[in-house]
């Protein structure tokens, strides 16, 4: 690995306060923000914000703060409930090692979340990232914040021709370099503000950019070009069907397994989602008697799933049947929807 080529001190210093004061001037006005730097609500919302924007995460934060104002709330409650909640915000493992955490903290740690980055890292779910965002944000300790938004801004402000992943070494390196003892919980939110308004993606709006002076990539002419992509790989597609059994009052979902994708989620019952796309005469549904009413796409992290939806309407004996036959299965009221992700949403909108 080579190393960054270091910035001057004294501008890091004065570019840093520059950032700050921006940062009292425009910061966002965001749920988990508001009163004071609890590290149960710092914790809840930086696992939500994890893959997902603040937008969408803003109401999952309040209702779960609103059923489980403290983490000793969170680790009684119940699995599925929580699970249930969780619904929407994608990544079950994350809501699985949530409830692991809140009861760790209650069980181990007398109900106070541990206030080194070492003692976070020691919590399920609690990788580089959220212990170190909780250290800061919560605790105010000097900890190296990087999410993929702050190794965009670093990407440019160095101009690491490093594509990333490979590059994530020299983020950490150049990162360092503005973690500081002063405000040190307002420093990696400064940098969240600054990626989400100024150092945007695709539109970065240097001519606003209170680190424009120190920014390599500002004077290099194409700041755009950073973060340098190693060259992308397509996305494997799957297939699958979805089976939608329509009863009196709701539709049958089952309990997926724990381990897996989506784990422990509720799902509609499906196909196995393979590679090569289902023949009608290989789909084997749980009934017959089922008809083609459309179908959906879904994006996963590894893969595309492309699935075909057959619904078929059932009787109360029919349902009861089929509850007898598989135990993990339920008839889930129509306005439980949200009890599913999203992948499943996608298939009841043909009910
Ligand atoms: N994204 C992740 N954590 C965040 C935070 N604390 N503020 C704003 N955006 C975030």
């Amino acid at each position: 690995m080579t190393a960054i080529i270091e910035k001057d001190k004294g501008l890091v210093s004065r570019l840093r306060a520059d950032l700050l004061e921006w940062y009292d001037r425009h910061k966002r006005d965001l749920p988990w923000r508001r009163g004071a730097r609890d590290p149960y609500r710092v914790w809840l919302s930086e696992i939500m914000l994890q893959q997902t924007t603040t937008a969408h995460a803003a109401p999952y934060y309040s209702r779960f703060l609103e059923l489980w104002p403290a983490v000793t709330d969170l680790a009684a409650a119940p699995d599925e409930q929580v699970m249930a909640e969780w619904a929407g915000l994608g990544y079950y493992s994350r809501a699985r090692n949530l409830i692991k955490c809140a009861r760790a903290v209650v069980a181990d740690h007398g109900g106070r979340f541990p206030d080194t980055e070492a003692g976070l890292l020691s919590l399920p779910g609690l990788g580089a990232y959220t212990a170190a965002a909780v250290a800061a944000i919560a605790f105010d300790k000097p900890a190296n914040v990087i999410d993929g938004n702050i190794e965009r801004v670093m990407a440019r402000l160095y101009a690491l021709e490093t594509p990333l992943p490979e590059g994530k070494a020299l983020v950490r390196q150049a990162a360092q370099q503005w973690v500081s003892a002063e405000r040190a919980g307002d420093w990696p939110q400064a940098l969240m503000d600054l990626s989400a308004a100024v150092c945007r993606p695709k539109t970065p709006q240097c001519l606003l950019c209170p680190l424009r002076e120190g920014c390599s990539g500002y004077a290099s002419g194409n700041p755009e070009k950073y973060p340098v992509k190693a060259a992308k790989t397509a996305k494997p597609r799957r297939h699958g069907i979805a089976f939608l059994i329509v009863g009196e009052g709701g539709f049958i979902a089952e309990r997926r397994a724990d381990k897996g994708l989506l784990g422990g989620m509720l799902g509609v019952p499906h196909t196995p989602w393979r590679d090569a796309s289902w023949t009608a005469a290989e789909a084997d549904p749980p009934l017959p008697g089922f008809r083609p009413v459309g179908h959906y796409e879904h994006v996963f992290t590894h893969f595309a799933l492309e699935q075909a939806v057959w619904k078929r309407d059932a009787t109360a004996a029919e349902i009861a049947d089929l509850l007898r036959r598989h135990n993990d299965w339920q008839l889930v009221p129509f306005d439980h929807q949200k009890a599913l992700p999203t992948v499943f949403r996608k298939a009841l909108k043909f009910l």
